[in-house]
């Protein structure tokens, strides 16, 4: 359902209000995916992170040695194009929120350089 603010306040109060609990991380074993694990497993301490990467472009498990709350941390090595995969995944750990970092940085973009 729609909802329309007429002001700042209570867009304010709509956004604070929100509370991710079972997360979906995607790309969650290189750089930036990693270190926002590693951050909310710390900041909040009801969080469930599912973690799920393919382990390709340079993600790898040791990223993810020594988390802090390993038991809230589940690692899935998977493909997030794989559709029946990530059907399974969102009703089994009851995701409801999806962070998503996971790319592939071999493809061009329009704007790079190398772009065709
Ligand atoms: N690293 C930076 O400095 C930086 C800066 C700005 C924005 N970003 C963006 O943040 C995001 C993450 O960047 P990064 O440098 O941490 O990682 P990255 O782009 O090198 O790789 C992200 C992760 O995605 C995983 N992955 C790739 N394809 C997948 C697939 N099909 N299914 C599941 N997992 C897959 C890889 O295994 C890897 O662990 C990217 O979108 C990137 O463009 C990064």
């Amino acid at each position: 359902m729609a909802r329309e603010f007429t002001d700042g306040d209570q867009r304010d109060t709509a956004v604070n209000t929100y509370e991710p609990k079972r997360i979906l991380v995607t790309g969650g074993a290189r750089l930036i995916g990693y270190n926002f694990v590693r951050y909310l497993l710390t900041a909040d301490s009801n969080s469930f992170i599912v973690n799920l990467d393919l382990l390709a472009c340079a993600g790898s498990l040791r990223n993810l040695e020594n988390l802090p709350e390993p038991g809230r941390h589940v690692f899935i090595q998977g493909d997030i194009c794989d559709r029946p995969l990530v059907d399974r995944i969102l009703p089994k750990h009851r995701i409801d929120t999806i962070v998503h970092f996971a790319a592939n940085r071999d493809i061009a973009t329009q704007d790079s350089p190398d772009a065709g």
